[in-house]
């Protein structure tokens, strides 16, 4: 579609487009934002440079992609509980978000979108990376979409594969993580491709840090098919990076992305601010 009143520019093949123009601490008119929000259909991920906002204008922004969302191991930040602080201290050696996947696929109504905004950001490193489920859903044969059609996931907020949630939480030391022994409680059922209501297009939906087994298999039996599509999601072809500074805002499309925190900037402090919004059942 063309663009009347933002500049939209792809930053790779699968997905991701920085978006100029708009200052996203004013209130956005319709046009205006209705593009944005095509860029965001369309990139999957977009992201917007040198924005300076309050929290109440970064909360504004996101919630006119659906109502924001609490973070469930989390308060938020003091005023704002749909507002959660990542953090990363020089002397911290883990951090949040290190692997691949989609943000609450634990929950009921995951969140269907993600904004994150850079505070403080390392002098090199800590970029983020983004796979398209749509590219790596495409890309699979006649035969295998046949056979993933119907089948489901069983998605956990436990974390297992890192040793729980309870014991990585206690590794963010500077992050106020809460309820973090309630992780095992929280458990969804969600297809492995899922159709995205914006769009039409189908996604693969499944992620390594919560997808734990298919519905009606045992994990044994699920693992080697759950290994290999979330090896075939993140292909460097279906992938982008983005550099961050401070300013810098993405937002991502949890229906249809995974997302990766690159941990490369040991001795550096990064400080990102994050908000969910829209939940949704993924169908
Ligand atoms: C996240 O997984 O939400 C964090 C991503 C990041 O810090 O780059």
């Amino acid at each position: 579609m063309p663009y009347q009143t933002i500049d939209v520019k792809p930053i790779a093949g699968a997905l991701g487009a920085e978006i100029h123009g708009p200052d996203l601490s004013k209130p956005l008119d319709n046009q205006t934002f209705s593009e944005i929000h095509q860029a965001f259909l369309d990139h999957q991920v977009i992201f917007f440079r040198d924005q300076d906002l309050t929290p109440d204008q970064y909360m504004a922004f996101g919630s006119r992609f659906g109502a924001p969302t609490r973070y469930p191991f989390s308060t938020g930040m003091p005023g704002y509980p749909e507002l959660f602080e990542i953090r990363k201290e020089p002397e911290e050696k883990r951090n949040f978000g290190g692997g691949w996947h989609s943000d609450g696929t634990y929950l009921e109504t995951p969140p269907l979108g993600t904004m994150l905004y850079a505070k403080e950001t390392p002098t090199h490193g800590g970029d983020t990376q983004w796979a398209s489920g749509y590219a790596a859903y495409e890309a699979l044969s006649e035969g295998m979409k046949k056979f993933l059609d119907g089948l489901i996931g069983i998605n956990s907020a436990e974390l297992k594969k890192s040793g729980g949630r309870e014991n990585r939480g206690k590794m963010y030391q500077n992050m106020a993580l809460s309820n973090l022994d309630e992780a095992g409680k929280i458990v969804a059922e969600h297809p492995l491709v899922r159709t995205h209501p914006g769009t039409g297009r189908k996604a693969l939906y499944l992620n390594q840090a919560h997808t734990v087994c298919i519905k009606g298999w045992t994990e044994e039996e699920s693992k080697p098919i759950i290994d290999w599509l979330c090896a075939h999601f993140v292909r460097p072809e279906f992938t982008c990076r983005f550099q961050w500074r401070p300013g810098s805002i993405a937002l991502w499309d949890n229906r249809c992305t995974q997302h990766f925190a690159i941990n490369d900037y040991q001795g550096q402090r990064r400080v990102m601010h994050r908000i969910t919004m829209g939940p949704e059942r993924p169908v």
